[in-house]
């Protein structure tokens, strides 16, 4: 009709119909293609949730082996592409190179881009299925000067991840269960959030039918800022520096309530959750777990349970309706893991990853038209235009 209303970071603007995850914020239920998070993440690996994210149920054992067939085929890139990831300084922040480098596969393989059938759309999504987790691997080996590897086929998905990135040169590398299940969880937990900042900037992407692997690196580069999956990093370097500072948790707590201050107490808060994050609930028991199992002692564990004690208490959190997020307590875990910091957004896409699949998938299949929101213009009127030489 013309009227064109503004609703700033699209708080009460609904962009699409979709049938993958349901979220209550009031009630703090998460559930992807109706299964609870909470038996997910009890019960299920994240291949097969990844599965069911992507094609609506659980796998049959049949069809999660056919699924896993196709992803081992396919997870191998270029040789070219370790030039590529050579030509980065040691330092560069691993969302950078892995943004990069996921858009630079689509050069490598140009089947993937212009996919219209559910055929040619699979082969797209096992081969970024069976890429990605290298390249996650390869992100951090850059950052610790060891050389570049492949996988196993013997292995499950997530195990194929941890043998890729913590295998050193002259030493074989066990895979803990432990730490296999833990991270099985993490990424269960992180694995969609309906339309999110990086959802959202993958479906608009894709929705100009530019191919996954370009729609994934723009959601790769949302997700990377502090406020969306950078949190996990910025929690923890908060952390350090509350533990520097002698441990004054209170001293944070007043930082992040004055106004004038722009310091926020990271892993707090919420878009949808608005009186608790189940995933954070999840999150907290398997950080005590995991720490306890790997005999870990971290003093930053008691410093993040101070802090969530302390704002589940004050009126400003409380007013506000902010709880710990996903977020949180993540970090501690892959810390305890041996995960480097600058590593933990990469973990968080590669969970989100089968996500931002399978929100790619419907939207093309719902052949949604292209994304393309309007404004209200606030700048000059018809102005006059003087040379160059008379302004
Ligand atoms: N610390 C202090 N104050 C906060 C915080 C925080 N972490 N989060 C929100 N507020 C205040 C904010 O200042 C505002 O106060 P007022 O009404 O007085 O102006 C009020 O709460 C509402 O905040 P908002 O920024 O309007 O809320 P939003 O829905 O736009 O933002 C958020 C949600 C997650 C970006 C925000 O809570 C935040 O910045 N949190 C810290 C970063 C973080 O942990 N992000 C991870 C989110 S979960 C992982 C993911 O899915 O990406």
């Amino acid at each position: 009709n013309g009227v064109i209303t503004i609703d700033p970071g699209y708080k009460n603007t609904g962009a699409c119909t979709s049938g993958i995850t349901f979220l209550d914020g009031e009630k703090g239920i998460l559930r992807y293609r109706g299964y609870a998070i909470e038996d997910l993440a009890e019960k299920a690996d994240f291949l097969e949730v990844a599965y069911a994210l992507i094609f609506g149920n659980l796998p049959t054992e049949e069809q999660l082996a056919k699924f896993h067939e196709d992803i081992k085929e396919n997870a191998i890139v270029d040789e070219e592409v370790k030039k590529i990831l050579e030509a980065f300084p040691k330092n560069a922040h691993p969302m950078g190179v892995l943004s990069s480098l996921t858009s630079a596969l689509t050069a490598f393989n140009p089947s993937s881009v212009n996919v219209d059938s559910e055929e040619e759309m699979y082969n797209a999504i096992v081969k970024i299925m069976g890429k990605f987790p290298v390249l996650v691997a390869w992100t951090m080996r850059k950052k610790k000067g060891f050389p570049l590897n492949y996988g196993s086929k013997k292995l499950g998905y997530v195990e194929n991840v941890l043998q890729m990135m913590f295998e050193k040169p002259h030493e074989d590398y066990e895979i803990n269960p432990i730490v296999k299940d833990a991270l099985d969880k993490l990424l269960i937990l992180h694995a969609d959030h309906e339309q999110n900042c990086s959802t959202s900037t993958v479906r608009i992407v894709g929705s100009s039918h530019a191919g996954l692997f370009a729609s994934l690196s723009a959601g790769i580069s949302a997700l990377w800022g502090p406020l969306h999956g950078g949190a996990n990093q910025a929690v923890l370097e908060m952390l350090e520096a509350i533990k520097e500072d002698g441990g004054d948790t209170k001293k944070y707590m007043a930082k992040a309530k004055d106004k004038s201050d722009p310091f926020r107490l990271m892993g707090f808060g919420h878009r949808v959750y608005k009186n608790f994050d189940p995933r954070a609930r999840i999150i907290k028991k398997a950080a005590d777990e995991v720490l306890g199992d790997l005999g870990v002692e971290d003093p930053i564990l008691d410093i993040a349970k101070g802090l969530e004690k302390e704002a589940l208490e004050d009126q400003y959190f409380v007013d506000r309706k902010l709880y710990p997020n996903v977020d949180f307590y993540s970090g501690i875990i892959y810390r305890a893991m041996g995960i480097p910091i600058e590593m933990f957004t990469v973990m968080f896409a590669l969970g989100r990853l089968p996500g931002w699949i399978a929100q790619w998938r419907e939207m093309r299949l719902n052949k949604e038209p292209i994304g393309r929101p309007r404004q209200i213009y606030t700048g000059e009127n018809l102005r006059d235009f003087k040379n160059i030489s008379d302004r």
